[in-house]
């Protein structure tokens, strides 16, 4: 396929990742946002999301003329060819995702999309939300189509330009074949399918990784109770393909803008047709017990109580390569320290400003002044790398409570300080 004329609503780190994306690509892309500041911002090269390599992209877009960014989606569509809705889709009430930013949209553009046009969802949308729009727009000249990302925050560019699969999905199938083929020259199968299936994708995907790292918590756990190594055990079930080897980290919960938005609206969307979707709810509440079992952990490590115990906090982002903050687990962890009585101190070389219940210092050594236990939430590398004889000089504890088995046990230990991780035997860890 040659290129196509494309609008993208919303530029959010979706939005602006496929709109750039799409215009490296040889696409000619207008990108639409409401916020006619950021239009401004992204106009001229300004990218305020943390995203390696999308500045990059922008830039290049806007050099080359196969992208630019204005407001107002109405004007935007006229001679547009595709039209992907990249707008929020958040968790609305009782779970269901809330779908208003989708159809003020389609509200909008309804009577202005030329014939043919294709309407294209990028968000998670419900399944069903295909059929919904096409009700909406009231038009049967323009083919409604699913095209869900798989995009992660930190890796968005790569995760685009080089993906697992497309999944393209809508009751048109030349439509679908045709959005397929916007995608032309990356090398990945594509999965073309109805609508509801293509929808449904997404979430069996998202939901099934977050079972996966639930399931891994909950074995993490075992391991400390039965006295095995969750290293050892992850790599030993890592190697049978059937399971692979990403996502079997252990960690202080899963959270971010999709997983915990995702897992709540495919289990309320089984209820919807009355499917009890018990094994989804229960990755659920393991993940919240897992961040209870962290808490637990660190006041164990303080000696029982975390009344007036100072905790020096290193990340609070939901994973490292990321300034985002939405329902980060290691913002949970904190303030239930806080609840408990604990002085927190927390460093995260991304993020800054103040947040509820902690003091944010800009120095990770900060953290360990007269501090009874460092906690690490967030796998940033830079944390492998601190001078672990100095923390213990600043310290006034000697507890290390390393919820992401992100550091060098030895250097830690060696620097006279103890360290907890997860699912990992201290003894073992000192065996040479
Ligand atoms: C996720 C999906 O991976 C992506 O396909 C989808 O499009 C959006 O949601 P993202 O939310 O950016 O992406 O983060 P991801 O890298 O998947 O991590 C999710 C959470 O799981 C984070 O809190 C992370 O720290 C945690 N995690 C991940 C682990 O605890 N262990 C792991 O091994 C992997």
């Amino acid at each position: 396929m040659g290129s196509a004329r494309i609008v993208v609503i919303g530029t959010g780190y979706v939005g602006l990742t496929t709109g750039a994306c799409l215009a490296s690509l040889g696409h000619r892309v207008t990108c639409v946002d409401v916020d006619s500041l950021k239009v401004a911002r992204l106009a001229a090269g300004q990218v305020d999301i943390l995203e390696p390599g999308l500045e990059e992209l922008v830039s290049r877009g806007l050099a080359t003329g196969r992208l630019d960014f204005v407001v107002g989606s109405r004007q935007a569509v006229v001679d547009a060819e595709a039209v992907f809705l990249c707008v929020p889709t958040p968790m609305g009430a009782g779970g269901a995702a809330d779908l208003r930013a989708v159809e003020a949209v389609i509200d909008e553009v309804a009577g202005a999309l030329p014939p043919g046009c294709a309407v294209i969802t990028k968000s998670t949308v419900p399944v069903g939300t295909a059929q919904r729009i096409r009700g909406l727009l009231g038009r049967t000249d323009v083919p409604v189509v699913a095209n869900p990302e798989f995009l992660r925050e930190g890796t968005a560019v790569g995760d685009f330009l080089n993906p697992d699969r497309i999944v393209v999905g809508s009751d048109d199938q030349p439509a679908a074949h045709w959005v397929a083929g916007l995608y032309a020259d990356l090398a990945a199968p594509s999965v073309v399918t109805d609508a509801a299936s293509a929808e449904l994708v997404k979430y069996a995907a998202n939901c099934f990784l977050a079972m996966k790292l639930s399931y891994v918590n909950a074995v993490a756990e075992l391991c400390e109770r039965l006295g095995a190594d969750i290293e050892s055990v992850t790599e030993g079930m890592g190697y049978d393909r059937r399971i692979g080897r990403s996502f079997l980290k252990p960690g202080p919960g899963w959270g971010g803008s999709c997983l915990p938005k995702d897992t709540h609206a495919l289990v309320q969307v089984a209820e919807s047709v009355g499917f009890d979707f018990s094994l989804l709810s229960a990755a659920i509440q393991e993940n919240i017990a897992q961040r209870d079992r962290i808490v637990a952990k660190i006041a164990g490590a303080v000696g029982g109580s975390l009344a007036g115990a100072r905790v020096g906090v290193l990340g609070l982002a939901f994973k490292a390569g990321t300034n985002d903050l939405r329902d980060s687990p290691a913002l949970s962890v904190t303030a239930m320290l806080a609840a408990h009585g604990a002085e927190v101190t927390a460093y995260d070389p991304a993020v800054g400003g103040e947040q509820p219940g902690m003091r944010i210092v800009d120095d990770p050594y900060q953290t360990a002044k007269g501090a009874d236990a460092i906690v690490v939430l967030t796998e940033w590398d830079e944390f492998r790398r601190l001078d672990w004889t100095y923390v213990a000089e600043l310290m006034h504890g000697d507890a290390v409570v390393d919820t992401r088995n992100l550091l060098d046990p030895q250097s830690v230990l060696s620097a006279g300080l103890s360290w907890l991780g997860l699912g990992r035997p201290r003894a073992r860890v000192l065996a040479p």
